[in-house]
């Protein structure tokens, strides 16, 4: 008997179902040939920028597209104000991801993350850091628009968990933003992000750092706007000088290419 099948076995006999993190890896294996066994190894090959490295992160971008629109776990899917569920966007080999909260209008609009104003004040964030979005991943914690944008609550988070968990068990970053309260407290519950920001969090091998959203900024005026883009441009360049050090080839990954 195949090993994975073994593996599969093993978790029906003891009434777990086998993680879907887990599932991947087996398609992985079989689709692509792979005899090595150890999902760590399978899932480091695909950070590789060799061609079929590339392959194998398109195909598990689309497993994961299609594991959270069969999602049904929480009655958001359902609600009027959402109408498409919206994936994370991004290589699947970042050594960077930046977490929000979840869509509003216009990323129920468009389908992807972060593409309304405060996500126009995130790529700007990104471009003076020289960070070239399109090769870091960037996603939410809920991916379906909550009503009236309002703040996802904890069964809807819990509910919506096992997306976050498959795009990270999959990614692997060595440094996570987590930009507001509600990544914050996925990560670290019945935190203040008044209190956390600028604080490192080290949670499975991740280092988080936690600050400000760039839609609290936009709120934001006078002094106070002054003192919270001053706090945000700190965690940003905390969080690049964090990732040169554990992974110095890792910046130039995601800078972008400027024409001299
Ligand atoms: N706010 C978020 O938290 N996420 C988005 O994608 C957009 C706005």
């Amino acid at each position: 008997m195949a090993i994975d099948d073994e593996i599969k076995q093993l978790f029906t006999a003891a009434q777990i179902n086998l993680p879907e993190s887990m599932k991947l890896v087996i398609e992985l294996k079989d689709k692509f040939d792979i005899t090595e066994c150890s999902a760590d190894t399978i899932l480091q090959s695909i950070k590789t920028d060799d061609e079929q490295a590339g392959e194998k992160r398109v195909y598990l971008s689309s497993r994961i597209r299609e594991s959270l629109n069969s999602c049904q776990r929480c009655p958001l899917y359902l609600s009027e104000s959402n109408t498409r569920k919206v994936p994370g966007e991004g290589p699947l080999n970042s050594p960077l991801v930046l977490i929000g909260e979840g869509p509003g209008l216009d990323e129920d609009k468009q389908g992807r993350p972060f593409v309304g104003r405060a996500g126009q004040l995130l790529t700007t964030i990104l471009d003076k850091l020289n960070i070239d979005r399109q090769k870091i991943y960037i996603t939410n914690v809920v991916k379906c628009r909550p009503p009236q944008n309002r703040t996802p609550i904890k069964k809807e988070i819990d509910a919506c968990s096992h997306n976050l968990e498959l795009e990270l068990s999959i990614i692997s970053p060595k440094v996570i933003i987590a930009l507001g309260a509600v990544p914050l407290n996925y990560f670290k519950p019945g935190s203040s992000i008044m209190r956390e920001r600028g604080r490192w969090i080290v949670s499975k091998d991740y280092w988080i750092m936690p600050t400000f959203h760039p839609a609290y900024i936009l709120r934001q005026q006078g002094k106070t706007l002054t003192k919270v883009k001053w706090a945000v441009w700190q965690d940003f360049n905390n969080a690049i000088k964090k990732l040169t050090e554990l992974c110095p080839e890792a910046i130039s990954k995601i800078s972008c290419n400027k024409k001299e």
